[in-house]
């Protein structure tokens, strides 16, 4: 017979309506009790009951509050060279870098389902010619700008429980990257349980453990408070936060255009938008809701927005969110003044999903329907707090290809056709011959980021006499490795 369990504890539980935790810790002892023990005392049941309250007693998303109107992005045409505001908010971006004022924040956090690669999305191997990894590709950017700037640009990566140890362990063991380990810092997100679709029960994944899941990207903001991430910045200067996704590999890290546009608006917190390419693609965009700049995501704007379209046939809702941003750290501070740093009053949603789970009997589930809800919430959330925004439009072929599902559009598959389409671009203009297969397809292409992550840089800085005859990967200082 065990011993009773802690009774402040169990009374807290049953007052939550979550009974069967008390029921699952009198099971335990040792070690195990005290493992599962540890969880539940984390947990903030106050906010776990009105997270099932609200999604899964009430069961839904809130509906959008406010109308909906179109968002003010800068589009692209006054972004592109000889505009000069365009080249203003390049010099003014520009500038934030060099002087020290930008951190990095790289979201890498998550479980990475759709895509279904075991391991953190920032292993996966995307590379065509070099089967380079994200992670690797995206720190050579982080180079590749420090190097320019001669700036310090701390790189922030934001982890979940799930794959914090692994992702450490992969930087640590490839030498960062070749980055300074001391400009490398790693913020794990919290997690939330998952609860029982119908009865609202906190999950169990194993008999001594909680269903604990990330708790979305919005988690960044209380993590880099928790963290101390948010004070070291402000030790070191640091004034706006540039966040980018770890699945992305054509992004552009610290977009000047974006930076500068953001400081010249004085605004909190800025967005990138490309645009989409269907009415009904799912991506969220970048709206007015209610007279405040927000992200209104595709299951929430009504067919008849995504469908309207202009005099000239664009769509009037173009501005899909690329989920990079600008934010000021002091936003970020204001936001997450609540005395734990949770209070960010960014709203939860809830994502209903299969979690494998412990059934009453103590046997492990592996459900084959949906039965559990999560909860998140999301960075751009943000946004509709923010007093000021700006958001700049970039093109979708330079900048967006993102690696989320396992086939189809933003997978692998055109992860690999969209950049081998620009870099051939780039090579093209810059006079080099680069083979096509017979679908017109070019072979598959590899630029190094510290070579040129653009095609003037490229221009300038390509080998002499280079011809491309089966697939390449230009290394740092331009040397061609190819394979036929
Ligand atoms: P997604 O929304 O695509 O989520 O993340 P995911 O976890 O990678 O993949 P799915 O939805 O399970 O298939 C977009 C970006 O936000 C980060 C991810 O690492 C990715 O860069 N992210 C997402 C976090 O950092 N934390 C989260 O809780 C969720």
């Amino acid at each position: 017979m065990s011993t009773a369990v802690d009774r402040e504890l169990a009374e807290r539980l049953d007052a939550a309506g979550q009974s069967h935790l008390v029921r699952a810790l009198e099971a335990l002892d040792g070690d195990s009790r005290a493992t599962l023990g540890a969880q539940l005392r984390e947990l903030d049941l106050d906010l776990i009951g009105r997270l099932i309250d609200r999604f899964v007693i009430e069961s839904g998303e809130p509906p959008v509050e406010g109308a909906i109107e179109p968002g003010d992005a800068i589009p692209l045409a006054q972004g592109r060279a000889g505009h000069v505001e365009a080249q203003l908010a390049r010099e003014a971006g520009d500038r934030l870098v060099a002087e020290g004022k930008v951190a990095l924040v790289l979201l890498a956090g998550g479980q990475g389902t759709r895509l279904g690669f075991a391991g953190p999305k920032g292993e996966f191997p995307f590379a065509p010619v070099t089967g380079r990894t994200l992670f690797d590709h995206l720190t050579a950017k982080v180079a590749a700008i420090r190097a320019r700037h001669g700036a310090h640009l701390p790189l922030y990566v934001l982890t979940s429980p799930v794959n914090d140890d692994e992702t450490r362990r992969d930087f640590r063991e490839r030498g960062y990257f070749g980055l300074d380990p001391a400009t490398v810092r790693f913020v794990v997100q919290g997690t939330l349980p998952a609860v029982d679709l119908d009865s609202g029960r906190i999950l169990l994944e194993a008999p001594d453990r909680l269903a604990l899941s990330p708790d979305g990207h919005g988690g960044l903001l209380p993590a880099l408070r928790r963290s101390g991430a948010l004070d070291q910045m402000a030790g070191e200067g640091v004034e706006t936060i540039f966040t980018f996704q770890v699945d992305n590999p054509l992004v552009r890290v610290a977009k000047p255009e974006l930076l500068g546009h953001h400081v010249l608006a004085g605004a909190d917190m800025s967005s990138v938008v490309v645009r989409k390419r269907w009415p009904g693609e799912r991506m969220g965009v970048v709206a007015r809701v209610g007279g405040r700049t927000a992200v209104v995501e595709y299951s929430d704007l009504p067919d008849a927005l995504a469908e309207q379209r202009d005099a000239d046939g664009e769509l009037v809702f173009w501005g899909g969110s690329i989920a990079v941003h600008a934010i000021q750290r002091a936003f970020v501070e204001r936001l997450t003044a609540g005395p734990a740093g949770d209070g960010t009053g960014l709203p939860f949603h809830r994502a209903v999903k299969r979690v494998p789970h412990v059934g009453p009997d103590g046997v492990l589930v592996q459900p084959d329907a949906p039965n559990a809800v999560k909860f998140e919430t999301f960075l751009f959330d943000a946004l509709p707090l923010a007093e000021r925004t700006a958001t700049v439009e970039a093109a979708r072929a330079e900048e967006f290809s993102p690696v989320k599902n396992a086939a189809g559009d933003d997978s692998p598959e055109s992860a690999r056709r969209d950049p081998n389409r620009l870099y051939a671009g780039w090579l093209e203009a810059a006079g080099v011959h680069v083979a096509h297969a017979e679908d017109g397809e070019p072979v598959d292409l590899e630029i190094d980021p510290r070579l040129a992550d653009d095609a003037d840089t490229l221009a300038e800085r390509i080998p002499q006499g280079l011809a491309i005859d089966g697939p390449t990967a230009l290394g740092p200082d331009g040397e061609p490795i190819t394979f036929r």
